[in-house]
């Protein structure tokens, strides 16, 4: 079962980017780490980041085909983008919405997801670990299915 994690803007500089905010793991740990937990789930995990909206959109294109569930942190197009959410409506399997911070207690723009219109589940708040978790319960949603 085939699994994809999508990362938005700015993700690629994780483990630089304001750590004290986004944590000191880089997104080449949170693949190899995301991999090694996929084996483990019985998930055939990828990982992808796109820096452009355009790219996002297409990533969820190619994930109909090929993947049954999808595990998203748009970043910053989570409070801006319909497009995105206009993708995801049209894939077919579970959507987990992935914040590394707690979204909710930072500034009010930081409030509202145009994502969580369509996600399963949303996790904010744990770090990192929030990709650890949403394989988990990605895992118990496709077994449940
Ligand atoms: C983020 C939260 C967003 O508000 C921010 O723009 C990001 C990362 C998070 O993982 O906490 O880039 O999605």
């Amino acid at each position: 079962t085939r699994i994809h994690i999508l990362n938005g803007p700015n993700l690629n500089l994780l483990g630089k980017r304001e750590p004290e905010i986004y944590g000191a793991r880089t997104l080449a740990d949170i693949e190899a780490d995301s991999i090694a937990l996929g084996r483990d789930l019985g998930l055939d995990v990828a990982l992808f980041q796109s820096n452009h909206e355009g790219g996002i959109v297409d990533q969820i294109h190619d994930a109909r085909e090929v993947a049954a569930g999808i595990i998203i942190n748009p970043a910053a197009y989570t409070h801006t983008s319909i497009a995105i959410l206009d993708a995801l409506n049209m894939f077919d399997g579970p959507v987990i919405e992935v914040h590394i911070s707690q979204v909710h207690k930072r500034e009010t723009f930081r409030h509202h997801s145009y994502v969580s219109l369509r996600a399963d589940a949303v996790i904010a708040g744990c770090g990192t670990h929030g990709y650890t978790l949403a394989l988990h319960h990605m895992a118990q949603l496709l077994n449940d299915a």
